[in-house]
């Protein structure tokens, strides 16, 4: 849990001692964390451990009220987004900034549309765009068959991959993906893990904030706790087994408590039981799939 600099591999991101007040508020204190190219670094914590926080200082919204922020090597002092894009920074965030009812090119190509032709005769470049959206989707295994076809059509994991594919296109060395699987069932879950697991192997640094263990412990190569603000630590995958990973952010048996608590009032409430028992049951789901990995995986 060292931070000294090595002078082999300089990393890619860098925060030294980060803290973030907001008026009485200590968002984060004296957080440390590195970044190299071509691995997945996992942030998680539970609401309010302060990961949208971080991140929001590493995308250039926040500044730290002390600490350092290196990239390469190099102290940065963003001031905004843009500062951080310019150096390879990209933030996927959760909303993902796209417009529903436009095409999937037109998203893809959302404030840097290319154009042909000059002076009055200037207009969106429909081929270019088309062509590049299909290739880079097909990059990363999405056949699109109408590059038109609104994004709000498409699944979470889909829009998310989209996002994805888009900030790599456009030069992004680190990725910042801010609980791209939160809102997904387990099946898109999976889709936008492949992807994150694509962009590691061209060789970028990805951040993946999540408050799922399960989502990554699969995926991470190093995993960083958050908890009020303050780090419980960075483990590589060897340091830590799924379990304790699990059991330091409250999973498996209080996932499984949990569920037969909101089963056992489903039975009690008459009004609200359809809907608990529904997620009563989807909790359940989740735990046998946990259980399930847990065999598969003898040795990672
Ligand atoms: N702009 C802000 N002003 C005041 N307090 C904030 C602000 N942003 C975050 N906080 C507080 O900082 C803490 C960490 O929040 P956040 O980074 O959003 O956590 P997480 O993303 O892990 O749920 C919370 O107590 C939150 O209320
Ligand atoms: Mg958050």
């Amino acid at each position: 849990m060292s931070t000294e600099i090595t002078t082999e591999t300089v990393p890619l991101l860098q925060v030294q001692d980060v803290s973030k007040y907001f008026g009485s508020v200590i968002a984060l204190k004296g957080i440390s964390m590195t970044l190299h190219a071509g691995e997945v670094m996992c942030l998680l914590g539970d609401n309010g451990a302060g990961k949208s926080t971080l991140i929001k200082i590493l995308s250039g919204v926040h500044q730290p009220s002390e600490g350092h922020y290196l990239i390469e090597g190099k102290e940065v002092n963003f001031s905004s987004p843009r500062d951080a894009l310019s150096v390879g920074i990209a933030t996927v965030y959760q909303d993902l900034a796209m417009i529903p009812l436009m095409g999937i090119s037109r998203n893809f190509f959302l404030g840097s549309e290319p154009t042909k032709g000059w002076g009055p005769f200037r207009r969106f470049n429909v081929n270019f765009a088309d062509r590049v959206t299909r290739e880079e989707l097909a990059r990363i295994g999405i056949q699109v068959r109408d590059t038109a076809q609104p994004v709000g059509t498409l699944s979470g994991g889909e829009r998310q991959s989209v996002a994805i594919a888009r900030a790599v296109y456009f030069g992004a060395k680190a990725l910042i993906l801010d609980e791209p699987t939160a809102a997904l069932g387990v099946k898109e879950a999976g889709i936008v893990l492949r992807y994150i697991a694509q962009a590691r192997a061209r060789n970028l640094g990805v951040i993946f904030i999540t408050h799922n263990p399960h989502h990554a412990y699969p995926i991470g190569d190093r995993f960083t706790l958050l908890n009020r603000g303050r780090s419980l630590g960075t483990f590589a995958k060897s340091e830590i087994s799924r379990e304790e990973l699990t059991s330091m952010m409250a999973g498996g048996e209080e996932l499984e408590t949990l569920s037969h608590e909101l089963a056992e009032f489903a039975r009690t409430d008459q009004v609200a039981g359809a809907k608990l028992a529904e997620a009563a049951h989807e909790l359940e789901e989740e735990v046998v799939e946990f259980h399930e990995a847990e065999h598969k995986s003898p040795s990672d």
